[in-house]
């Protein structure tokens, strides 16, 4: 809790705004240019007064070059700057590039000097930067950013009316998950961009099945902007919009380009062998064959329930396990198990997947509830006992995998809780006859510990972010693992014509995945290069052989061919570095020191950016001060977990947006979100930050008190009746609105009723009434009232909120309708973090994404999916009704509409907000 208010702490230094620490209450208090606030509601006046410094640095063109070729990926983000100031400036390149990205150049120009970035052994690097800090200088550094990505950036000064040219280069071997390739770009330029584009091109040479381009920032007009051209083995996708089609709005400067920039393609998969490719001295093998029948798998779910895991993190584990039994196939057996310090289980031995045993399985899983300490040991062993009996005892089909899947959110701590040990007693104990899969949930966990176990047991490891879509993230991950097709896959070569092959045996091949083995020819005699693969299927054994030949990229690419080079040389050397590095965390510290070494080696030789080196760059000298090195490393894992647990809140997604929303008030307040409900009752959550609203209505009957503010902590309650139509109207349809509010400040001691004629305060035994008739202000020591007749209310409850209610006055004689309210929050940020109610709950900031866009039942309102909170929605676009700045006519909000009562996006179900009273405060 305290950790948001620190947040905007940090924020907020330096926009003119003080922040003082009240000494009596422990909270933070806010003394801020009240002008500034009015603009919340007003025109968006204060855009152009923007820093001085930000107008005089133009960005003359950005540029995303990415090529793929048999899905190794090249990309070159280039920017150009120039300094229009009549003084030096510095000015910021930053780039965010997939975590599974190796940085492998980047380079500066200015005033047309060139300075190169070269890749140093990590620690040599960091003594020549730490010489240059311990003599007061910085240097740019590579950041977590996001799951998925990581940001690199660097700032140099620039001299008076001077040019400057970053360019960034990064590869990656884009694997194969669900069926699919993804090219992930992220392109936030901040400001608008003289030339900016986008250009990806694809080459697979085994033909493209399909290829689809989304953007989250891609708005109806933008869209037909991508241009797509796919042919039978290449794609070209490219986005240029002009520096006009970038613009927020007509006259602002903001830009609508932020956000992912996101390609998905699949490959054609004929015949069981696979692809294997033979260019320059090195070959490179896709192996996916299609059309095979799932291995059935015999799996037991070991789930820590110790009392870290309590609250939501306990309810998205079962929430997802309900969804994951749901979808274990008939021909599987499982079991589960639960453990704190004491182990539990469902039953003695696996079950076979029947509906019945699901729907048993279920309702024992919705009854763990967390408590306790941590024994993975003990609840692991369980479930190895188990499986090893069951196949003793013939329970199990002869050909099925077996394996465990272990979700932890802590450090042992009970029982066994040295790491060696328990890692050494599961491996003894699977003896390499199953897998382990672990799912490391939240920042607490030892993510070392799990990755290394689950490696030494031909399974792997991956993070579940404490987050709103825990919950997809734990199934997606069942998915992928949930389907395999082959088992115990070995890949052969000829041996006296390979050398440097990259891992050619796995434990298991499953649903929409594939294997990638890479090598070095040493003979140039290819006339017999036979390959053969080996695995165990679900009837009988697995055997392909056949013959590659070598790929003539001049015919499959007349004009290109001279743009691939030494593609598969890097594959191979990419490909094996990340095995190298995976295979130095297992093993003796013999082996380890010797993966580390070549790594290192072949690190160095192909000037790849990994966590054993660094790129350095020197940045020139200026009238500011001395050259200084600059260094970007390569981030693990762990460190991206340490960087996250430093941060003051655990979802961290949220903290993106506050960081945004916040950075956003401190110069733009009319970029701060807006949250009301006005009409027949439209609840809207206005997020100008992506340019994006959402949108439900709340239907219910006449008289029915909702609750739309709750904070227990501040004291501030908000409670609105639904009132109808006079009579019913002849098309049948009863319109609600909101004709009362209440609002209670508990602390402060002061309640408020508002209807459609008067506004009545109370405090201290004493009430005081307004009419909607007057314009009038009342300033009290706790609340502030401001009428402006017929029209609006805005109240201010000292210390804590700002809200505007509407009066919409309908014509007198009209013969169905009669006045209604609407409501507005202006300012919530006073209120605690435990606020919530109907609007309330989306005062933290809300996460979601919006993909999928297709016809929807009317042609103007598209349909699309939402995945929001852990729930995957049908939402629609739609209008509503803003009627802030114009109270008669109100303005159009495109929205997403959140069907069935904001069902999903709110928390639980409308009826959980219906309150008795007016005044209910509880
Ligand atoms: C720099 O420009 C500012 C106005 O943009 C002007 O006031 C100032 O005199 C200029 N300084 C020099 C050294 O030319
Ligand atoms: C790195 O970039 C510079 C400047 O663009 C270029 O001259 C150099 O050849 C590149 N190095 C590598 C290894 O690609
Ligand atoms: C900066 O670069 C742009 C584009 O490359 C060029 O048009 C312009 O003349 C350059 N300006 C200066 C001052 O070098
Ligand atoms: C926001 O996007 C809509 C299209 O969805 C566009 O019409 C509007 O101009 C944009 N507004 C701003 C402020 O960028
Ligand atoms: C593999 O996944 C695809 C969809 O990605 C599905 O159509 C197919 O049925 C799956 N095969 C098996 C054996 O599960
Ligand atoms: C693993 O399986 C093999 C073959 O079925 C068996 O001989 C061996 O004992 C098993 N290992 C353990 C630790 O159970
Ligand atoms: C390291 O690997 C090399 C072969 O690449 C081998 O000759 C050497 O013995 C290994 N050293 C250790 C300490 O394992």
């Amino acid at each position: 809790m305290s950790g948001l208010v620190g947040i905007r702490l940090l924020l907020l230094w330096g926009c003119g705004c003080l922040w003082l620490t009240s000494p009596t209450s422990g909270s933070l208090v806010i003394f801020e240019d009240t002008e500034a606030l009015e603009e919340t509601t007003g025109p968006a006046k204060s855009l152009q007064k923007r820093s001085t410094n930000e107008a005089m640095v133009q960005v003359h063109s950005v540029t995303v070059e990415c090529t793929v070729m048999s899905r190794f990926s090249h990309t070159v983000m280039t920017s150009v700057a120039l300094n229009k100031a009549n003084t030096s400036q510095e000015i910021f390149f930053e780039v965010e590039l997939p975590k599974s990205a190796f940085i492998t150049n980047f380079s500066m120009e200015i005033e047309g000097k060139e300075y190169v970035g070269q890749v140093k052994e990590k620690e040599k690097a960091k003594k020549q930067y730490e010489k240059a800090v311990s003599s007061g200088q910085t240097a740019g550094l590579v950041k977590a950013s996001g799951r998925k990505m990581e940001k690199f950036s660097v700032s140099v000064s620039i001299a008076a009316e001077s040019n400057v040219t970053f360019v960034l280069t990064y590869e990656e071997l884009l694997q194969r998950k669900f069926g699919q390739y993804e090219i992930l770009i992220r392109v936030k330029p901040k400001s608008l961009v003289q030339q900016f584009q986008i250009l990806a091109n694809i080459y697979e040479p085994q033909g493209l099945s399909y290829v689809d381009t989304h953007a989250t920032f891609l708005s109806n007009e933008l869209l037909p902007l991508v241009e797509k051209t796919v042919s039978d083995k290449k794609a070209h996708i490219s986005f240029s919009p002009t520096l006009d089609q970038q613009r927020k709005c007509p006259d602002c400067d903001g830009s609508l380009i932020d956000g992912d920039f996101i390609i998905k393609y699949d490959v054609n998969r004929e015949g069981r062998l696979g692809e294997i490719q033979i260019v320059n001295g090195y070959f490179v093998h896709f192996f996916s064959p299609p059309d095979l029948p799932r291995v059935p798998k015999n799996v037991v779910f070991v789930i820590d329930r110790s009392g870290s895991m309590g609250g939501t993190k306990m309810r998205q584990t079962l929430e997802a396990m309900v969804t994951i039994l749901d979808d274990l196939h008939v021909d599987d057996y499982f079991a589960v198990i639960q453990f704190d310090d004491v182990i539990l289980t469902w039953k003695d031995s696996l079950t076979k997947a029947t509906k019945e045993n699901v729907a048993e399985a279920k309702s024992y899983v919705r009854s763990i509830r967390a408590n306790g300490g941590t024994d993975i040991n003990s609840g692991v062993l369980r479930g190895i006992d188990m499986l090893i009996k069951d196949r003793q005892e013939k329970k199990l089909p002869e050909r099925s995998i077996d394996m465990i899947i272990l979700l932890t959110d802590g450090m042992p701590n009970s029982g066994v809780s040295r790491i060696p040990e328990i890692q050494e007693n599961v491996k003894s104990a699977m003896g390499g006859n199953m897998s382990l899969f672990c799912l490391g949930f939240g920042n607490d966990v030892d993510y070392n510990f799990l990755d290394v176990m689950s490696k030494q047991n031909k399974g792997l490891t991956r993070r579940i972010y404490e987050a709103s879509d825990a919950v997809l993230q734990l199934q997606g991950f069942y998915d992928e693992v949930s389907s395999p097709l082959l088992l115990e896959i070995d890949l052969q070569y000829p041996d006296n014509a390979v050398d440097y092959l990259t891992t050619s045996h796995f434990p298991q091949l499953f649903n929409g995945s594939e294997i990638v083995v890479a090598g070095r020819l040493t003979d140039n005699d290819l006339d017999n290069f036979l390959v053969e693969v080996i695995g165990q299927g679900l009837e009988e054994s697995f055997n392909v052989q056949g013959q590659a030949s070598i790929v003539d990229w001049n015919v499959i690419y007349p004009d290109e061919s001279y743009i691939f080079g030494d593609f598969t040389e890097r594959l191979w050397a990419y490909l094996t570095i990340q095995q190298l590095l995976e295979k130095s965390k297992t093993g003796t510290s013999d082996e380890k020191a010797n993966f580390t070494a070549k790594a290192l080696d072949m690190s160095l030789q192909y000037s790849f950016v990994t966590p054993l080196t660094s790129m350095v760059v020197t940045k020139p000298e200026t009238e500011d001060g001395p050259d200084s090195p600059l260094i970007a490393n390569k981030l693990t894992e762990e460190q991206r977990q340490q960087a996250e647990r430093a941060k003051p809140i655990k979802m961290y997604h949220r903290v993106a947006t506050q960081l945004q929303g916040a950075a956003l008030q401190a110069k733009q307040l009319p970029y701060a979100p807006v949250y009301f409900v006005d009409g027949d009752p439209h609840f809207m959550i206005e997020l100008p930050d992506r340019n994006d609203s959402l949108c439900f209505n709340i239907n219910n009957v006449p008289g029915t008190i909702f609750n739309l503010v709750r904070d227990p902590e501040s004291g501030v309650f908000v409670n609105g009746l639904i009132i109808g139509d006079k009579k019913i109207p002849a098309d049948g349809k009863i319109n609600t609105y909101f004709g009362g509010f209440g609002i209670i400040h508990a602390t402060l001691g002061v309640r408020l009723q508002v209807t459609t004629q008067a506004i009545s305060v109370l405090q201290d035994g004493k009430e005081v009434k307004l009419l909607w008739t007057d314009t009038a202000s009342l300033k009290g020591p706790n609340v502030d009232l401001l009428v402006t007749k017929d029209r609006s209310l805005k109240v201010t409850l000292k210390g804590s909120v700002k809200f505007v209610i509407l009066l919409h006055k309908v014509w007198k004689k009209h013969p169905y309708h009669q006045d209604y309210l609407g409501f507005y929050t202006l300012d919530t940020h006073l209120l605690s973090p435990s606020v919530h109610g109907l609007l309330g709950q989306f005062y933290h900031g809300i996460e979601y994404e919006v993909t999928g866009l297709r016809p929807g039942e009317s042609p103007e309102k598209p349909d699309a999916t939402m995945f929001t909170k852990g729930h995957q929605l049908t939402v629609t676009r739609g209008w509503q009704i803003d009627f802030r700045r114009d109270v008669k006519n109100g303005e159009n909000v495109p929205c997403w509409f959140v069907h069935n009562n904001g069902s999903g996006l709110i928390d639980g179900e409308a009826t959980d907000y219906i309150v008795p009273g007016l005044f209910t405060a509880f």
